[in-house]
C-alpha cells in the first residue's frame, strides 16, 4: 500500500496514534509488510494494497453475512446489485444516475476521499477515473468484497489502496479526509449517530458526507430490521447529520431510495 494512505490512518486499538512501517526502511513509498502503532506498539497486517484493521472481527450477522460470502462479492456488480436496485427503485434509479448524483454532491473534495462500504469497487473505480488528482481509498469490513475489488483493480490496471475496517469508528486521523462517500452502506450500520460523529472528526472543514440509502415503513421496515438492516426516513437522516454538526443537508429521493449529503462548516 502507498505510504500516503498509511499517513492518514489512526490505530483502531488505542484510537490515538499513527501507524508506521514495521520494517526499518527510511520513508518507503510502498508498504508491503506489517505496520506498527507508535502508541500501543500493536502491529497490523498489510497484504499488497490492503491493510487489515479488523483482523479479529467476530462473524457477521443478518444480511451482512451475505456481504461476506465470496460468491456474493464476485456476482455483486453483475447480478446481485441490479436485483436489489430493481426491487428498491422499480427501475427508476439506475446505478449510473445514483453515481452521478453522489459525484455531484461530493463537489470538489478538499482532501482524500474514502469510499466507505466500497464492496467490489463499483463506485470506487468511477471515482478513481473521475478524480485522477484526488487520493481515493476503499474501505469495507468484508474481506471477500475487498479481494474482489482488488482483483478488478489489478485487471483494469487501476490503483487504489484498501482498508479493512468496521465503521464506526473510522480508522483515520482527525481532519484528514476531504470526503466520505457511502453508497448502499449506512443502512447496514445501527449507530448512524456514531458513524456521522466519526465522519465529523475525520473530515476537513467543508468536507462532505455523501450517501445513498433507503426508507421503509410498517411491516416492510420491521422485516428489514429483522434482517439487520436500518432503513431511515429523510427526517431521521437529517436530524442525525445535524446532531453530528453537519450543515447543508441535501437529498434526492427516487421512490424509497435517498441520495443525500451534508457538509461540515
Ligand atoms: C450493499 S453493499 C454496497 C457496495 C457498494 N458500495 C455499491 O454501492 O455497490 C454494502 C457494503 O458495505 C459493507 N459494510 C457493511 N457494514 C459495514 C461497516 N460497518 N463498516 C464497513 N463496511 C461495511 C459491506 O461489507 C458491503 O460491502
Ligand atoms: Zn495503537
Amino acid at each position: 500500500m502507498r505510504r500516503r494512505t498509511l499517513d492518514l490512518l489512526r490505530c483502531p486499538s488505542c484510537a490515538a496514534s499513527s501507524l508506521v512501517p514495521d520494517a526499518d526502511v527510511a520513508e518507503p513509498a510502498l508498504i508491503f509488510g506489517p505496520v506498527r502503532c507508535l502508541g500501543c506498539r500493536r502491529t497490523w497486517p498489510v497484504h499488497e494494497g490492503l491493510i487489515d484493521l479488523a483482523p479479529e472481527r467476530a462473524n457477521a450477522t443478518g444480511l451482512q453475512q451475505a456481504m461476506e460470502l465470496p460468491w456474493v462479492a464476485r456476482s455483486w456488480e453483475r447480478y446481485v446489485r441490479p436485483a436489489v436496485d430493481a426491487v428498491l427503485t422499480r427501475g427508476q434509479l439506475d446505478r449510473d444516475s445514483e453515481y452521478v448524483a453522489m459525484r455531484s454532491m461530493l463537489g470538489a473534495p478538499p482532501g482524500p476521499v474514502i469510499d466507505l462500504g466500497c464492496g467490489p469497487g463499483l463506485f470506487l473505480k468511477k471515482l478513481v477515473r473521475d478524480l485522477p488528482t484526488v487520493h481515493v481509498i476503499g474501505v469495507d469490513v468484508s474481506r471477500p468484497m475487498i479481494e474482489e475489488a482488488m482483483a478488478q483493480f489489478r485487471e483494469l490496471q487501476l490503483a487504489a489502496d484498501f482498508v479493512r475496517a468496521e465503521a464506526p469508528p473510522l480508522p483515520f486521523l482527525d481532519a484528514s479526509l476531504g470526503g466520505v462517500l457511502a453508497s448502499g452502506m449506512v443502512h447496514f450500520v445501527a449507530d448512524l449517530d456514531g458513524l456521522l460523529a466519526e465522519a465529523r472528526r475525520t473530515l476537513k472543514p467543508r468536507g462532505r458526507f455523501v450517501a445513498s440509502t433507503y426508507d421503509a415503513t410498517g411491516g416492510v421496515k420491521r422485516l428489514h430490521q429483522s434482517a439487520g438492516l436500518h432503513p431511515r426516513s429523510e427526517d431521521a437522516l437529517k436530524a442525525s447529520a445535524e446532531r453530528a454538526g453537519f450543515i447543508r443537508f441535501e437529498r434526492i429521493r427516487t421512490g424509497p431510495v435517498l441520495v443525500w449529503s451534508a457538509e461540515l462548516p
